[in-house]
């Protein structure tokens, strides 16, 4: 069934956009190829026309004076003009008359034996958002100071993130997976001086300690001033006295009025880190009215989202990540689509959990990971079939290339061989999708991102910028600006230039390897850097190999990706030992560095397989051979020109060290 021959083969196969999405969804905004290529040709003609007429959907409180100002790689949108994000999620829908439609619907992890569910509309989220506003002013937070929130997927986390929003005052989300190392280097990055937390996260009926990761960073944040703490779990945690808060008193406390202050369209709206190449995870700055817009915009035509026809979306994403920003808040509320948000694992209390909530919410939308995927097709085919899955119309997949298998699984099992499946390519950096198919236009090939936004000028370019022929790998890259790019890496200009606008003149560089196939469609090779997309979460190899030197037994080590039945790409870690640790290579050692990784960073981190080497291979001036590693670490046979190894026996003793 699985076997390389029938993956190739169905990777020819094309879909074209179904009856019963045509006949279901109500509206197709994008009805057919001609319909995109017209208005594809049309956005990239004039950008500034097609941006601006977008754009005037949106509540402005003060109107631009020009919809882009481009000095690559500064681009400024909307120019002048003064908005506010929370208020086109929030208060315009309840301005609009739409203040008791469900804004938020939230399913709780625990179930005993029913699930907690909460929905807030647009009003209730209008109140607590105003109310958490007010708190934070109350702390002393002004627009512009970064707030820094470590949560768990409930409510909460989108009401803050929305009330940050509302006070000019950008957010930095960290994923609640992450180790206390990761707050104390985001935090002092950021200079945050306000950490907004719970007690605990429910996480496959175990409760991650937050508070307390929170303050064991904060003995190494001197400069925090004040931690607000939900309370979410009922564990007992330790307040600090004058720093810590708790939410329902101090929230509870605040008035439920708090005005959406006008920011400009250039404001920050959120900082949000991310893995590079080296160094340390880079703060992402994405600023306001470009963000809105873009997200906004692409979530209606991406997921061909409409209001009041009961359309329920679902993203499994957590908040901690872009995807839940772009694709749970900031582009779902505007639309007016209610956006669910489940706060727990996916198989937790049974592999059934996503399809129990897809039935009894009736999800018309439902985005997810392949990891995802590939975990669901391990688990069996029992658990979907259990469910009613037939409130479903759009299938939408993001994070890491797509395998045919996993794709060719989720149309037929998930979505009954009727649901348009939205294979979504974009970045951190990027904000919102930029090459994707429609459901209602594009014809699907498992595998493949399809084609690119409107707005988007995506290509595949060599070095020197020239676009390259049909099935010719290459860089991917965006030439033109477009309103949700990132604007920075917070604090480090050099970084930014460096990183993304460097590699070739005057482009926007993603850091992958892509092709385009006869019918034009992309096809995403993989990173071009030490990036590695670790079940669609990027990670540094750098970082890894950082945090396994901070062993005292490690002297040194390289990190590479290396194939992974469920995560896509795992972590291989090849370790050369101290003199005085030379005995101690062995199974104990191997978990110890596993879990002292998994302390450092967080649980993703993990290494799959630790190799230990007396020696790694280098090229005469010192560069680890990656590329050979990662040969060593996917069980292949090197291709490699090895003329340049420092040490030729090197590669037989790596191999030998296999156990
Ligand atoms: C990298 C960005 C954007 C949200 C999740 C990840 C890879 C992402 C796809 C896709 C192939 C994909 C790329 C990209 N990626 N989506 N549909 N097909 N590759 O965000 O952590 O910023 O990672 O994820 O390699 O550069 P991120």
């Amino acid at each position: 069934m699985s076997d390389a021959i029938t993956s190739v083969l169905q990777e020819n196969r094309v879909f074209e956009p179904s009856e019963h999405f045509r006949t279901s969804i109500g509206t197709v905004h994008v009805p057919n190829m001609d319909a995109y290529r017209a208005e594809h040709a049309r956005s990239l003609g004039d950008p500034s026309k097609y941006w601006g007429e977008v754009a005037r959907g949106f509540h402005w409180m003060h109107p631009w004076q020009r919809v882009l100002e481009w000095n690559a790689p500064d681009a400024r949108w909307f120019v002048g003009g003064q908005t506010n994000a929370c208020f086109n999620c929030v208060d315009r829908q309840v301005e609009a008359g739409f203040g008791d439609d469900v804004a938020i619907i939230w399913e709780g992890e625990p179930c005993s034996p029913e699930p907690e569910v909460r929905r807030l509309t647009y009003r209730e989220l209008q109140r607590e958002v105003s109310r958490t506003a007010n708190a934070l002013l109350s702390m002393g937070v002004k627009c512009g100071d970064v707030v820094t929130i470590y949560m768990g997927m409930v409510p909460e986390l989108a009401i803050a993130v929305l009330a940050c929003a509302r006070i000019g005052a950008p957010h930095s989300v960290i994923f609640g997976g992450f180790a206390p190392n990761a707050i104390v280097d985001r935090v002092l990055d950021a200079q945050s001086k306000v950490i907004i937390t719970c007690d605990g996260a429910w996480r496959r009926g175990q409760v991650v300690p937050l508070k307390a990761n929170v303050d064991e960073a904060c003995t190494r944040l001197p400069e925090v001033r004040h931690v607000l703490v939900l309370r979410r779990t009922g564990r007992e945690v330790t307040m600090h006295p004058t720093r810590d808060l708790w939410w329902h008193e101090c929230v509870g406390a605040q008035s439920d009025d708090c005005p959406c202050a006008a920011v400009d369209s250039e404001h920050p709206l959120f900082l949000l880190y991310t893995s590079g190449s080296t160094g340390k995870p880079k703060g992402i700055v994405h600023t306001t009215g470009g963000y809105m817009v873009f997200t906004a915009h692409t979530a209606r035509l991406t997921f061909n989202l409409v209001p009041a026809r009961g359309q329920v979306y679902f993203c499994t994403a957590d908040l901690g990540w872009i995807t839940g920003h772009s694709y749970i808040v900031y582009g779902l509320l505007p639309n007016r689509v209610p956006t669910l948000m489940y706060e727990g694992a996916p198989n937790f209390p049974a592999e059934d959990r996503f399809w129990a909530i897809v039935e009894r919410h009736r999800v018309t939308h439902f985005y997810t990971a392949p990891t995802a995927i590939r975990s669901f097709m391990k688990w069996g085919d029992a658990h979907p079939q259990r469910h009613d899955l037939s409130s479903l119309l759009v299938l939408g997949t993001v994070g890491e290339p797509i395998n045919p298998e996993a794709w060719m699984w989720y149309h037929r099992t998930i979505g009954s061989s009727r649901c348009p499946i939205v294979d979504t390519m974009w970045q951190t950096e990027t904000g919102g999708h930029i090459i994707t198919p429609l459901p209602g236009a594009t014809p699907t090939v498992p595998g493949s991102c399809t084609l690119p936004m409107f707005g988007i000028d995506a290509a595949i370019v060599n070095e020197r910028g020239e676009e390259l022929p049909a099935n010719t790998g290459g860089l991917l890259v965006i030439r033109k600006p477009w309103p949700s790019m990132l604007r920075g890496i917070h604090g480090d200009r050099a970084r930014f230039i460096e990183t993304y606008w460097s590699k070739v003149p005057g482009m926007y560089v993603a850091g992958d390897g892509a092709r385009r196939d006869d019918r034009g469609y992309f096809w995403i090779m993989g990173r071009i850097d030490d990036v590695i997309n670790v079940s669609g979460h990027r990670l540094g190899t750098m970082e890894v190999e950082s945090a396994l030197v901070s062993h005292p037994a490690v002297v040194e080590a390289a990190v590479v990706g290396m194939p992974h039945e469920i995560k896509g790409t795992g972590i291989a870690a090849f370790v050369t030992l101290g003199p005085d640790f030379a005995n101690s290579a062995g199974a104990p050692l191997k978990r110890e560095l596993q879990e002292h990784v998994a302390h450092e960073i967080g649980a993703i981190a993990r290494p799959d397989m630790i190799r230990f080497t007396t020696l790694l291979p280098k090229t005469r001036s010192g560069k680890i051979m990656r590329r050979l590693l990662r040969d060593i670490a996917s069980g292949r046979e090197s291709r490699q020109d090895t003329t340049t190894l420092e040490d030729f026996s090197v590669l037989a003793k790596l191999r030998e060290s296999d156990e």
